[in-house]
């Protein structure tokens, strides 16, 4: 028995104020944006919009909790969130304490209240390639001090809207183009070696992976506009695969390697990508061969490490190289195994499998 759902409505629009024009109920509203975005596209909203551009990446409790505070006596009938995955969760947060009336992304961690009937409508436009954050229904908070990684996961948490606008992903610099595109790599081949697989999420997974297997090795200045598109096409159905699945062993393991080390989310996730599938296809047979007819025939692991290739020469893409030891791959295998994550993962795995897949990556 399986089913599918994804209670966001996806609108495409390759120009951004009419994209705009075509969502927005009247009323007063709020923009959070990444604090990079163009004055012109900032101007496309009504005039008067407050906008709230205060959202650092992998936002703690308190940033979060800074966003709410501003958000709450404005009192929007409607948010637009552009930017990254940071931004979107964020967003999707403030939206949900609104609507639940709950002041404190504390409590809303806790449980969350069930939301009122009137709740802002939410548009979330993502400028990266990535994390799919404007389809899934969590948010991902980090708890630096407590070297953790919390998650708030509600199905109110969906934004109302995705809308995909290429022009916006235009300025994102090559290294967070990689990342995200990788990012949205691991959430794709995840959701195909994963226990909560379903014929749909499948079929969308191998769509983002053959997208990206087409077009990341064109991520070079400038970036031509229809490979962001394509890109941003990719991580659109990676988003609707894994908003089905969640994420699996690759980004359970990446969160001591972003926590600790610094690891961009994407790169962290996708380090871990080639052993995996070595540990994962032979489970999955079938896939696997159709995942490898759908790549025009190039094996899916042949694919990967071109892929990583391409990446190591951009970006750093060992764990040493963001100030790892040997001696750590203990301690980071102990802090790889977050519960709802690793146990998605088609074939279980162990501290030891893990220590040894650090150890492959080290460099
Ligand atoms: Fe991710």
């Amino acid at each position: 028995m399986w089913r599918y759902a994804c209670d966001a409505a996806i609108h495409w629009g390759d120009e951004w104020p009419a994209l705009l024009r075509s969502l927005l109920p009247p009323g007063p509203g709020l923009l959070i944006h990444y604090p990079g975005l163009p004055a012109a596209d900032a101007a496309a909203l009504p005039a008067g919009t407050p906008a709230y551009d205060r959202v650092e990446a992998n936002p703690t409790l308190e940033q979060v909790q800074r966003a709410v505070d501003a958000a709450l006596p404005l009192r929007p009938r409607w948010i637009v969130a552009v930017g990254g995955g940071s931004v979107l969760d964020t967003a999707k947060i403030v939206r949900l304490a609104l609507a639940c009336r709950c002041p404190s992304v504390e409590a809303l961690l806790r449980a969350v209240p069930g939301p009122g009937r009137e709740r802002p409508l939410l548009v979330a436009a993502p400028t990266t390639h990535g994390t799919g954050a404007e389809l899934t229904a969590w948010s991902t908070v980090w708890d630096v001090g407590g070297g953790r990684k919390l998650s708030l996961s509600h199905p109110a948490n969906v934004p109302d809207i995705a809308a995909y606008c290429p022009p916006l992903t235009a300025g994102l610099p090559l290294p967070a183009s990689l990342s995200s595109t990788l990012d949205a790599l691991a959430h794709a081949l995840e959701a195909l070696w994963n226990r909560g697989a379903n014929p749909v999420s499948d079929e969308m997974a191998m769509a983002a992976v053959r997208g990206i297997a087409a077009d990341l090795e064109r991520l070079d200045e400038p970036v031509p506009l229809e490979v962001r598109a394509g890109l941003l096409r990719a991580s659109m159905f990676a988003g609707l695969a894994f908003a089905a699945t969640r994420t699996a062993a690759a980004h359970s393991i990446s969160y001591p390697l972003t926590l600790r080390l610094g690891v961009p989310h994407g790169i962290a996730c996708a380090m871990t990508l080639p052993a995996l599938w070595r540990i994962n296809a032979p489970h999955m047979a079938a896939k696997a061969g159709r995942l490898r007819r759908s790549l025009d025939g190039e094996d899916p692991a042949a694919m990967l490490e071109r892929l990583r290739r391409f990446a190591a020469t951009r970006v750093p893409f060992t764990l040493s190289a963001y100030g790892a030891r040997p001696r750590d791959a203990g301690d980071l295998a102990r802090a790889s195994f977050t519960k709802g994550r690793m146990d998605n993962n088609l074939v279980e795995l162990d501290e030891d499998a893990v220590r040894g897949i650090l150890a492959e990556i080290m460099g």
